[in-house]
């Protein structure tokens, strides 16, 4: 049985994180999409949102479940038995990085990275920048799952809300 990860943050996931989920699971006969349970400050959404929001997108897929990690991805992928990293690549500057946590995890464990090239139409999406628009009003609904786009309304209106007038 093979199997695969799909790691990241995913605040929030985007069209493309989907494309690269979709392209991994029929690729592999089971894909655990992991999301970073980091402390980071600002984010949009909180570890268990990004879990749900995403479990309900990856949903279509019978060989896709959704997970949260903790601590080394290396460590994660022993305990559940993974054999394959999969990171989408959207540009030379994302390789540089990747490149070197690929041969560092394989160095740690012997895990294998495997790059797939984002789809040409999401290659300028990143979730800093949904979140930077997001935050300022705009609409990014254009490189969103409709439900997740909805959240970020809503999401972006609760906190309007909550700022002193
Ligand atoms: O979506 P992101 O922010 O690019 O995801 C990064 C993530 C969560 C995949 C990466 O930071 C990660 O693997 N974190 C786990 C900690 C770890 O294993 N660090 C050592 C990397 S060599």
């Amino acid at each position: 049985m093979s199997r695969a990860v799909c790691p990241g943050s995913f605040d929030p996931a985007t069209s493309g994180h989907l494309d690269v989920i979709e392209r991994t699971a029929r690729l592999f006969d089971e894909v655990v999409v992991a999301v970073g349970n980091n402390m980071a400050k600002n984010t949009l959404f909180s570890p268990a949102e990004r879990v749900d929001l995403l479990a309900e997108a990856c949903s279509p897929w019978d060989n896709v479940t959704v997970a949260l990690f903790d601590g080394l991805l290396v460590d994660f992928c022993t305990i559940h038995r993974i054999g394959a990293i999969v990171k989408g690549l959207r540009f030379v500057s994302d390789f540089d990085y990747e490149l070197q946590m690929a041969q560092m995890n394989r160095e740690l464990t012997g895990v294998d990275t495997i790059f797939m090239p984002t789809a040409p139409q999401w290659s300028y999406v990143s979730s800093t920048l949904i979140r930077e628009i997001a935050g300022l009003g705009g609409d990014v609904a254009a490189f969103l799952p409709p439900r997740i786009a909805e959240r970020i309304r809503s999401r972006v209106a609760e906190r309007e809300g909550e700022k002193p007038p």
